[in-house]
């Protein structure tokens, strides 16, 4: 892993049950499983990917910090419920100069009205939305041109 550049790859609450959680909505794959997808096609790009997930929002504040003074070349992240709601979020982002990606396997736009306002997409680069685990692997490929 020495001197790949790093992704970082967060995931917020809930992602965790990836593959049982509601799968109409979010399919059968487990968060391992895109966790394997990334590592390969990091491999191919000559990336690292710093793979994580948490239940707790600061967890993920932490993190971004993290991702910007350790030099990492982007942030992916997948912040669940906390898209919605989390100004720390957006501070968070708007606090680092690191380019952050914002992933969701859903459309949130084609859903709850309570999904179509994102704090963390107002503060991201872009946005990556409603293809399911490929969503990250587009989100990758983005990076990888940073
Ligand atoms: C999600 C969309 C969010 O609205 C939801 O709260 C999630 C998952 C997605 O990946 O589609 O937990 O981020």
């Amino acid at each position: 892993m020495a001197d790949r550049p790093v992704i970082f790859v967060l995931n917020g609450p809930n992602l965790n049950m990836l593959g049982t959680r509601e799968p109409e909505i979010y399919g059968t794959t487990t968060l391992d499983d895109i966790a394997a997808m990334l590592e390969d096609r990091a491999l191919e790009l000559g990336l690292a990917i710093e793979m994580r997930q948490s239940n707790h929002e600061g967890h993920l504040v932490d993190w971004i910090q993290e991702a910007h003074l350790s030099d990492a070349k982007a942030v992916i992240i997948n912040p669940g419920a906390f898209t919605h709601t989390s100004v720390a979020l957006y501070d968070a982002i708007k606090g680092v100069t690191i380019p952050v990606i914002e992933v969701h396997l859903s459309n949130p736009h084609a859903r709850e009205a309570f999904r179509h306002k994102s704090f963390v997409g107002q503060a991201a680069k872009g946005t990556i939305a409603g293809f399911g685990a490929q969503s990250y692997m587009l989100a990758l490929d983005a990076a990888a041109r940073f």
